[in-house]
């Protein structure tokens, strides 16, 4: 019974939901909890880097927003886009900034100033403890320039990029591990779109050349949603052991995880709420295409089955925030309902998940929000802490009986798919002995008491960690805290209540 269970009942029977600390799924690995900052209305300028405030610092990163990094403890930030990275030239943002050239930006039609670059970033990243992950510009960049970046990046020997670094300031390398073969290089709305196997045949080609110059890199494929066929033919030309550059080590791939994207966002609640379901069955589609392109290419199992990196995630209607206006997204208590589903699913699909990140960290649709003044935590911002937080070590059984919603899904095909229980759970168990249930209650007015079984629910002393909020709609704003964590304790005796439109975490030493 390894793994999370769903029974259905009926909305007036009781509920019940069963840990099983003992039978562990997978560890969780921490970059689930990953951010994302593109150089996208103000996630950059006037979100991590703003010279001219005096909550910055001496290098111009705001101490604020890197205080909140530290907080939410982000272990992996992905850079410089997304769409941005399609026409984005690095050596243009690096070296004196004054003699930095400005250049006009394609994907949200701005104007990029380059004042802010490759050096900035991972001083950032340094400042916050946090590891980079860059992406690579497969739209009008070149094969060159890419390897020209890994060199500056990450070479200790004398070469001309490598001294390039030195010459910026910077002597010892910073050791990038991943690398993203380019950003939704599938969408239309791409700089230099490709097709399937176009964009296959050159991202081995890119791979093979990248993993010859620093072969302990973590090389990331461009997938679209799991669920598409694009994903099968770049990971069935791409998942080819190549004995040539990997130097005929066949315990290693050119590829090491696989990159997928989903939005979600409707104007209803039970559906909106739901609609990330949709994400924990990409997963499992998508690996589920690897598994498919490794047997078809006969790649041994010697090399290890290649995770998921859920590079863009969260709730997003660029319908209700364009990108071109900046997406800042004022997120509902419905909206953190929707994060947490999707949490509960990179955790519940542990195994599989390599990598996830919440597009994006600052401003643009954010759980984060910066103003002159300080910053807003918006409502989505509490159940990211409370994961990010609570819910690492491993991912362990869960077997879950509650009653199911039924109404229309979005997208529509998750009916029929993916299950969609009122109660969506699931729960880890940490080094230190603790156990994590995150419970999301989706149901707007119904409160659920529900049976709780774990190994020491019992011993009376549950720590209890609650979102939630007057109604659906509340928002967080600079002036009015409306969504928070609310803190209690609860004895382990009778019935555990699940309150309406809620995410509870609960914790216990097993
Ligand atoms: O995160 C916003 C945008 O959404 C990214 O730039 C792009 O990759 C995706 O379409």
């Amino acid at each position: 019974m390894k793994m999370a269970t769903f029974s259905r009942i009926a909305e007036d029977e009781t509920p019940s939901i069963i840990v099983h600390a003992s039978h562990k799924i997978a560890d969780i690995n921490d970059n689930i909890y990953g951010g994302f900052t593109e150089h996208m209305g103000r996630c950059i300028y006037g979100g991590i880097y703003d010279p001219n405030n005096p909550l910055s610092d001496e290098n111009g990163f705001r101490k604020d927003v890197i205080k909140a990094m530290k907080e939410i403890r982000v272990p992996v930030v992905r850079y410089p886009g997304g769409n941005f990275v399609a026409t984005y030239h690095w050596l243009d943002g690096v070296g004196p900034k004054e003699q930095r050239p400005k250049r006009p930006e394609l994907a949200w039609l701005g104007i990029e100033s380059n004042k802010f670059g490759t050096d900035e970033f991972l001083k950032w990243c340094e400042i916050v403890g946090t590891e980079p992950y860059f992406c690579l510009n497969m739209g009008t960049g070149t094969l060159d320039e890419a390897l020209a970046w890994v060199e500056y990046c990450n070479s200790d020997q004398d070469t001309y990029y490598a001294n390039l670094r030195r010459k910026n300031g910077r002597d010892k390398p910073y050791n990038v591990k991943y690398w993203a073969l380019g950003n939704e290089i599938w969408g239309p709305w791409q700089v230099a779109q490709d097709t399937a196997p176009s964009y296959a045949h050159k991202a081995y080609q890119w791979a093979k050349a990248l993993k010859l110059l620093s072969p302990t890199i973590s090389l990331i494929l461009c997938g679209e949603t799991g669920f598409s066929s694009w994903d099968f033919t770049v990971l069935k030309e791409c998942l080819k052991p190549d004995m040539h550059a990997l130097g005929g080590d066949n315990s290693r791939s050119l590829i090491d995880m696989h990159s997928i994207h989903l939005y979600t966002a409707d104007s209803e609640h039970s559906a909106n709420a739901t609609a990330p379901r949709a994400a924990e069955r990409a997963v499992q589609m998508a690996t589920a295409l690897i598994d498919l392109a490794r047997i078809e290419n006969g790649v041994p199992n010697s090399v290890p089955r290649q995770k998921i990196c859920f590079d863009e995630w969260n709730v997003w209607s660029p319908a209700r925030a364009p990108g071109e206006q900046g997406a800042e997204e004022k997120y509902t208590l419905s909206d953190a309902l929707a994060v947490a589903v999707f949490l509960n699913g990179f955790v519940r699909q542990a195994k599989d998940v390599g990598m996830a990140n919440i597009a994006q960290s600052v401003n643009v649709i954010s759980p984060l929000m910066t103003t002159e003044r300080g910053v807003v935590k918006q409502t989505t911002w509490w159940p990211l802490l409370l994961f990010s937080r609570y819910m690492r070590g491993s991912s362990v059984a869960v077997n879950v009986r509650c009653a199911e919603y039924e109404g229309r899904t979005n997208p529509a095909w998750l009916r029929g798919v993916m299950e969609t229980p009122f109660l969506d759970v699931s729960a880890c168990l940490d080094e230190e002995g603790w156990l994590g249930l995150a419970v999301v209650n989706v149901h707007e007015s119904r409160d659920f008491e529900t049976e709780l079984e774990g190994l020491g629910v019992d011993k009376g002393e549950v720590q209890v960690y609650k979102v939630s909020g007057a109604g659906v709609d509340v928002v967080n704003t600079e002036g009015e805290q409306n969504v928070g964590i609310e803190e209690a304790a609860w004895n382990g005796e009778g019935l555990f209540t699940f309150g309406r439109h809620s995410l509870t975490l609960l914790r216990w030493k097993a």
